[in-house]
């Protein structure tokens, strides 16, 4: 677990997201989709003044397939070979093939409710370095 440090990225207001309905972004470049969402409680890496907020990318850290929300378990889950991630335990892997977690975005707001990505817990799949 490598903490990378990107530019600071505005995402959304706090007043954009609703519970448990992840809003698309892309982080720190267009080649890096990724979720941001408001989870219903405090969670791990989660920011804003409920602690509830968090991002991910959606590449699947194994081969890069695109990874779906599921709202029923909180988990980002894989259609290529069925790795899953727990969105409320900072991308934990539940269950795949996987050799790291899911990278979490980490993320700031700022007293207006406007959120910031600054930074990845883990490499985005396909990166070798911390490099846009
Ligand atoms: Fe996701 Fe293989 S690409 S499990």
């Amino acid at each position: 677990n490598a903490q990378l440090d990107y530019p600071s990225n505005r995402l959304a207001n706090i007043a954009d997201l609703a519970v448990n309905e992840p809003m698309d972004i892309e982080y720190p470049d267009a080649d890096s989709p990724g979720i941001l969402l408001k989870l219903g409680e405090a969670v791990e890496g989660g920011a804003g003044p409920d602690g509830n907020i968090v991002a991910y990318s959606v590449l699947c850290p194994h081969k890069g397939w695109y990874l779906t929300y599921s709202a029923e378990d909180r988990s980002l889950n894989c259609p290529g070979h069925f790795s899953r991630f727990d969105a409320e335990v900072g991308g934990q892997q539940i269950w795949g093939h996987a050799t790291q977690n899911l990278p979490q975005f980490t993320l700031r707001v700022d007293a207006k409710g406007d959120i910031y990505a600054e930074g990845c817990s883990d490499l985005i799949f396909g990166r070798p370095s911390n490099v846009l």
